[in-house]
């Protein structure tokens, strides 16, 4: 019966066929272990030759690294495996034979491994970070399905920007100019104004010159947008959903985790509420903790980011930014007109900001002076300007960066190992 390696535990005791990649192989005069993976998990065959014979135990001693099998064997438990099986291999097909495998299993460096990251992306670890990435995408659209809020895909070429025009890329459209999205905010306020509660899920783009362990040129964002919900509900909304990712992952991702080294204890305090700091009282805290130089109405980088989330052990939200490093959007706060009604969500153990977002401007007037202020004179945002002329309301939202997230989730170092193929400064192959 064919089957595949993750279901292989209801198969105890019968045999099976399973198509897999030898990943890694040992073997003796008498018995070869090879590591197969399929794409759903890994498991461990074993061939031993007094069962299988001189000619298929000489064929399994042979295989190479990479090559591509059916292989047919009865299912055994085994508690020291991560599936709680292995399987005793009765035969072998070859499929195809590698030659050379490059990415062997000594080490490798990190400019190699990108150069190969069309292969790499086989390995055990690089396996775990994309399952996790698809898990997480995966509890994101059902945390938004089941709270009722529908899904809108914003354009990606586009005459206007959200966050600036200085990290844009920019492309011809016929004979006009067209910017590739870096947020999709913007037409996302509209779909609010038209379905009420919805989310938007895809690439953004930001001609960044920044070399971070926590920036991409291409990443993929989530970016919900609400009508009739002001800036505390949003952040209760926002405790909610990544209370939501984070238990998902630790629930349905266990072997995941566990073959990434993830410390989970750490993960599984991730659970609304999260502590929340005023900037005003981060300014505080970095003071008290070293930041000589910083001062108010300076913008956080990560060091700031990072010694402000080491005094919690959730995610923490920094409120009520000064409105002269947001965007032109945010809304001030009634009390207090220098800052805005913003949070940035900080991910815990140095990970930094995952979630940007923000209570919008309603009012047209001081929407109109923001757009002086800010030379919006372009015809591209006449549209958003008139949201707020025609049944405007509070609404508020925010974007979750995909691949921060994941980082974090899974405890890798580098925002490049958590997209299947990162587009980075300098880097654009594969
Ligand atoms: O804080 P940002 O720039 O916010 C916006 O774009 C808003 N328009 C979102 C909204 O309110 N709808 O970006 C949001 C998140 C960041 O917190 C971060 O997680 C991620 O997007 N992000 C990046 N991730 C990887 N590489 C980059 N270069 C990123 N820039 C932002
Ligand atoms: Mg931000």
């Amino acid at each position: 019966m064919k089957t595949t390696i993750n279901k292989l535990s209801e198969h105890v005791g019968k045999t099976v066929k399973i198509g897999a990649w030898l990943s890694n192989k040992r073997s003796s005069g008498k018995i070869a272990f090879l590591q197969l993976r399929d794409g759903s998990g890994f498991v461990q065959g074993v061939v031993v030759k007094s069962e299988v014979g001189d000619e298929i135990f000489a064929k399994a001693k042979g295989l190479t690294q990479e090559s591509s099998l059916y292989v047919t064997g009865m299912v055994k438990e085994d508690e020291r495996s991560a599936l709680g099986v292995e399987l005793e291999v009765t035969d072998v097909e070859v499929l195809h034979q590698a030659v050379d495998y490059p990415i062997t299993p000594k080490e490798h460096g990190t400019e190699f491994l990108m150069d190969h990251r069309h292969l790499w992306i086989r390995s055990k670890r690089q396996h775990a970070i994309l399952k996790i990435r698809n898990e997480i995408i995966h509890a994101v659209n059902e945390f938004f399905y089941n709270n009722d809020f529908a899904k809108v895909d914003p354009p990606i070429l586009t005459g206007s920007s959200a966050e600036g025009t200085t990290s844009l890329f920019h492309t011809k459209y016929f004979e006009e100019d067209a910017y590739l999205s870096q947020s999709g905010q913007l037409y996302m306020e509209a779909a609010a104004m038209a379905l009420g509660k919805v989310y938007s899920f895809g690439p953004t783009f930001r001609a960044e010159k920044s070399k971070t362990r926590r920036h991409l040129i291409e990443f993929w964002m989530i970016e919900p947008e609400m009508a009739f919900v002001e800036h505390e509900e949003s952040l209760e909304i926002q405790e909610q959903f990544i209370s939501h990712i984070v238990q998902s992952v630790i629930t349905r991702c266990e072997n995941e985790l566990k073959t990434l080294g993830r410390d989970i204890s750490k993960l599984e305090n991730v659970k609304a509420p999260f502590p929340r700091v005023s900037y005003d009282d981060a300014i505080k805290m970095l003071k008290e903790k070293g930041f000589d130089d910083i001062e108010w109405g300076d913008d956080f980088g990560a060091p700031h980011e990072t010694a402000i989330a080491e005094s919690f052990d959730k995610p923490v939200f920094i409120t009520n930014y000064p409105k002269d490093i947001k965007a032109f959007y945010m809304k001030p706060d009634p009390n207090r007109e220098d800052v805005v009604l913003c949070a940035d969500l900080i991910a815990p153990e140095g990970y930094g900001e995952i979630i940007g977002g923000s209570q919008r401007i309603d009012d047209l007037a001081l929407m109109e002076q923001r757009y002086e202020e800010h030379g919006l004179t372009d015809d591209a945002y006449k549209w958003y300007l008139e949201l707020r002329k025609y049944g405007s309301v509070p609404h508020s939202g925010f974007g979750l960066g995909l691949e921060r997230t994941v980082a974090w989730i899974s405890g890798a170092e580098h925002v490049r190992e958590t997209i299947p193929f990162p587009r980075l400064l300098n880097r654009l192959y594969p």
